[in-house]
């Protein structure tokens, strides 16, 4: 299949945007366009995983969605706990790793322990990394890492000299995995919406119209195409 690419992308980051919009577009509340979304989110990662991509991001719900209406962000963490549950199920017979990346504060006891069943079960795996980014935010991210390196420097286990990329990096949720190459966002939306700051220093951005309950496996060949065209 990834004949038709000269270059697959290591890290390909997707802002998953638009299932309100899907809902309301066809008279919906919005909970059926958070459902429908979910259809992409496993189609598009077996392909990625197919296709030889390491890592494949999905940005699901970021530290702001929290001031959305308490009837929609209970729906969406229900969602979530079965989603995992699904995830913890399926991502073995295809070999991929699952990792959540974000804050814990806020999340309940119930989804943590999915998504900890999630990431257990598969650690060993070697295929691709599945990162599922909730309740993720690029500066409170970037925080912590601060926070953790300023410790040690008063540990005296590093000094102030040491502090390079490579070194901030390492203490990124996503610590041990490559910068992203390609970042995707549907729903036409232009924003970097605090997603991956650090990481998409050097990314290519591919923005479609199409909403993310639409998105399939032609929109992702699409990106990677306008990957390739941009890659030199
Ligand atoms: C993305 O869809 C999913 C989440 C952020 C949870 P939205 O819910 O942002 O959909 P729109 O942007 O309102 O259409
Ligand atoms: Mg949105």
């Amino acid at each position: 299949m990834n004949n038709r690419f000269n270059s697959i992308p290591n890290h390909i980051a997707i802002v998953c945007d638009g299932n309100g919009r899907w809902a309301s577009q066809k008279g919906l509340p919005r909970s059926y366009g958070h459902k429908k979304g979910t259809e992409p989110v496993e189609n598009i990662t077996k392909i990625c995983s197919k296709i030889g991509v390491e890592v494949l991001t999905l940005y699901v719900f970021s530290t702001e969605n929290w001031s959305r209406s308490k009837e929609e962000v209970n729906f969406l963490m229900k969602l979530f706990v079965k989603f995992f549950k699904k995830l913890h199920k399926n991502a073995s017979s295809n070999n991929i790793k699952v990792r959540h990346i974000g804050v814990k504060n806020n999340l309940s006891d119930e989804l943590l322990n999915e998504i900890k069943k999630a990431e257990e079960s598969t650690q060993n795996n070697t295929g691709m990394t599945l990162n599922i980014a909730l309740n993720y935010g690029g500066r409170i991210e970037i925080i912590n890492s601060v926070q953790d390196l300023l410790c040690q420097i008063k540990e005296n286990k590093i000094k102030i000299d040491d502090i390079n990329d490579e070194v901030l990096s390492n203490h990124l949720f996503t610590r041990g995995l490559p910068d992203v190459d390609l970042i995707i966002r549907t729903s036409n939306e232009h924003r970097i919406s605090n997603f991956l700051l650090w990481q998409s220093a050097k990314a290519k951005i591919w923005i479609t119209p199409t909403l993310w309950p639409d998105f399939t496996k032609e929109h992702l060949f699409q990106a990677i195409e306008y990957y390739n065209r941009v890659l030199h």
